[in-house]
């Protein structure tokens, strides 16, 4: 497991002093650039910076050809160290290139979204899209360490904090409903690194009792088997809508799940859905789309033999995984969960 510094950035000057490397390199987008590269570039001495263009749509081969020509270009040897700094599509795909370029060089990661403070930059996933496949091409390679600092959440628009307010929030519900409070109670402007290391080590944790997800990591999925449908429909519905807002709405529809399935009490349901529709925008689907969407479900990978497995709350603070859910009714907690705009 990699060590985490939850510390304001200037620290990175003692962190690099520590480890022993040959050449430093910067990973950047063009926004993480224009906004976050200037509160890190002071405390850090020569490197080259390495800079792509945003975004998923660029999280690719394509765009990792382009790193790795970069660290050869400058002769990169296997002590050469690289920075990641951005969102998870750059946390994720450096650590990718990290992990390949010369059989693993050392990275560290230092997110700048709310989502990859809490959720993209541990647990050692990396990787990139691939024809149209998310993350299909990837191995589990740990960053060093994680530097987590709330600086760089003024630029992010509230959308992007929403986002990753949403995983907070799951980390509350499926393991500390003393966080989930914690959590209500600042709201997603509010947030500050204490609530951020709690989210992180209640990841840490489960991560480390199932690194490869054979079976608790799937409790991590919690909102996410319907979240990622309403999103893949949202996506090809030219409709806006980030990860973690299509992970809110799936929470509500997982929840009432949980309720039907006897075992989240009616009274924490409504608690959990009356905060979430407070605070989140409802995505305009309507009832005709419900089917597309249950299609979607059903392509899960959790999933076997076209039958849908989810993880679901147990009761408040505990979720359990593989439960089978039938398509009547995921119909019906679509329509619970979205009817309300129409
Ligand atoms: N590895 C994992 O376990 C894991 C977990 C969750 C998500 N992910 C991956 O993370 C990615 C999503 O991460 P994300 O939401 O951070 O997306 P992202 O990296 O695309 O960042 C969102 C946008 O914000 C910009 N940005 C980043 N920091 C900024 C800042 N401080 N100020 C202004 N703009 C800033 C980025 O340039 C980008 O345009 C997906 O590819 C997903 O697959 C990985
Ligand atoms: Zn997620």
């Amino acid at each position: 497991m990699s060590e985490l510094y939850f510390s304001e950035i200037k620290e990175i000057k003692a962190v690099l002093s520590k480890i022993k490397h040959t050449q430093l390199f910067v990973l950047v987008d063009n926004e993480t650039e224009k906004h976050c590269y200037s509160l890190l570039k002071p405390y850090l001495g020569t490197h080259v910076l390495i800079s792509v263009p945003n975004g998923e749509t660029n999280k690719t081969l394509a765009t990792c050809t382009l790193i790795w020509e970069i660290l050869t270009k400058h002769e990169a040897d296997r002590n050469a160290l690289l920075i990641n700094l951005g969102g998870g599509v750059i946390t994720d795909m450096g650590g990718f290139c990290a992990g390949t370029y010369k059989r693993g060089i050392n990275f560290i990661n230092i997110p700048t979204t709310l989502l990859s403070q809490v959720d993209a930059s541990v647990g050692g996933k990396t990787g990139v899209d691939f024809e149209g496949y998310k993350n299909h091409i990837g191995l589990f390679y740990e960053p060093l360490c994680v530097m987590i600092d709330t600086v760089f959440h003024h630029t992010l628009p509230d959308n992007q904090l929403l986002s990753g307010f949403a995983e907070m929030l799951k980390h509350g519900l499926i393991a500390d409903m003393d966080h989930w409070k914690a959590l209500k109670e600042a709201g997603y402007s509010n947030i500050n690194v204490e609530l951020i290391k709690h989210s992180v080590t209640i990841k840490e944790k489960v991560v480390k009792a199932d690194p490869t997800e054979k079976g608790l990591r799937k409790i991590l999925n919690f909102g996410h088997t319907i979240g990622h449908a309403i999103e893949s429909y949202c996506l090809t519905n030219q409709q806006e809508l980030l990860h973690g807002e299509a992970v809110a709405w799936g929470m509500v529809a997982e929840a009432y799940l949980s309720n039907k399935k006897g075992m989240l009490g009616k009274s924490d349901q409504e608690e959990i859905e009356e905060y979430i529709r407070a605070a989140y925008k409802i995505p305009e689907i309507e009832k005709t789309s419900y089917p597309k969407i249950l299609r979607l479900c059903k392509q899960d990978k959790k999933n076997q033999s076209g039958e849908v497995f989810m993880s679901l709350l147990e009761k408040p603070g505990k979720a359990t995984f593989n439960i089978s859910v039938d398509e009547v009714l995921i119909l019906k907690a679509l329509d619970h969960t979205l009817k309300l705009k129409f």
